[in-house]
């Protein structure tokens, strides 16, 4: 009961923390607030691409409106992760358009997505494994800053002002992961469980308007998976961000997806509600390999 009570309390106090990390970026709650009117946060237009013979993504089209989570399922090999790598154009595609907020990403390059909007986690955890839990998560933080070297060599008296905001919403993420008893840690001296709630406030660092989660569950425990559930509920709730969400843990992505899209050989084979994915015969198909046709 104990136990219980201090459970709730400590909810209580990361929720606090959400809400005051969110005041702490009024600026882009304004920008959210104003795509929230629009429809659509994302659209993707017929993208292809292609790996010499391969092609990974055949002329796929969906779109993912301001304020929901969207799942994004498919079997292995699918095209999940190629999707997310042209979202953050690290992978140029050979036909169609990716619109953020009705603005093409075709001239946008790699280095200027995060500024733009776009956060993202990697299927393989994409941490400085040598520094700290706390440092990482500020790294996330640094395109929202606009210092240089010439700034940062002359103490200019803003860039010290930034420094401290930038260190106020760092320790407010890592206290609302939970990460306040590591936050001194080595990445790499951390269980993998732990090191995937860095990866996840190192993207929220960067405070994104979509955030990208490629397996967020991957590698997780039954408790950690739910406790994840809770926390994607929570960031969405509190700091009204539109996600993108890449898992093979079905239970996961039914529950806390509105919409769900399903990828079978790089081709949008459904597109609607959890339930009416869960009861499409062609994405039962692809799952079983063609054993249920
Ligand atoms: N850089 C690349 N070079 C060549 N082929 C690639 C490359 N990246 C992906 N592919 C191929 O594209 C297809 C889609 O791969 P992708 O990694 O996007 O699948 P996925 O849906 O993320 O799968 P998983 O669920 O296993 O992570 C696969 O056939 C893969 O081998
Ligand atoms: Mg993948």
């Amino acid at each position: 009961m104990q136990l219980l009570t201090r459970q709730c309390a400590d909810t209580r106090k990361r929720h606090r923390a959400a809400r005051a990390w969110a005041g702490s970026r009024s600026c882009q709650e304004s920008i959210i607030a104003s795509s929230a009117n629009r429809a659509d946060l994302l659209n993707v237009e017929g993208v292809t691409v292609r790996f010499g013979g391969i092609t990974a993504l055949d002329h796929v089209s969906f779109a993912v409106p301001a304020g929901r989570i969207v799942g994004l399922i498919g079997p292995n090999g699918a095209g999940k992760t190629t999707l997310f790598n042209c979202l953050s154009r690290l992978y140029q595609f050979s036909e169609g358009d990716i619109l953020f907020e009705g603005r093409s990403l075709q001239q946008t390059p790699a280095h200027g997505i995060a500024s733009l909007g776009i956060g993202r986690t990697f299927q393989n955890l994409a941490l400085f494994r040598t520094m700290s839990v706390r440092q990482n998560i500020m790294l996330g933080g640094h395109c929202r800053t606009r210092s240089g070297f010439l700034s940062n060599a002359l103490r200019l008296p803003w860039v010290g002002r930034e420094e401290a905001g930038l260190a106020e919403r760092t320790d407010e993420l890592v206290h609302l992961l939970d990460l306040e008893s590591v936050a001194q840690t080595r990445v790499m001296d951390l269980p993998f469980g732990t090191q995937k709630r860095v990866e996840l406030g190192r993207a929220l660092a960067s405070q994104p308007k979509l955030l990208l989660l490629d397996e967020p569950a991957g590698g997780l425990n039954h408790e950690e998976v739910e406790a994840l559930m809770e926390l994607l509920r929570a960031i969405r709730e509190r700091l009204q961000l539109t996600m993108l969400l890449v898992e093979h843990h079905m239970n996961l992505v039914m529950r806390v997806s509105d919409q769900v899209v399903a990828l079978d050989f790089g081709r949008v084979i459904a597109d609607g509600t959890p339930a009416e994915v869960q009861a499409n015969e062609t994405v039962v198909q692809a799952y079983l390999g063609g054993v249920a046709a």
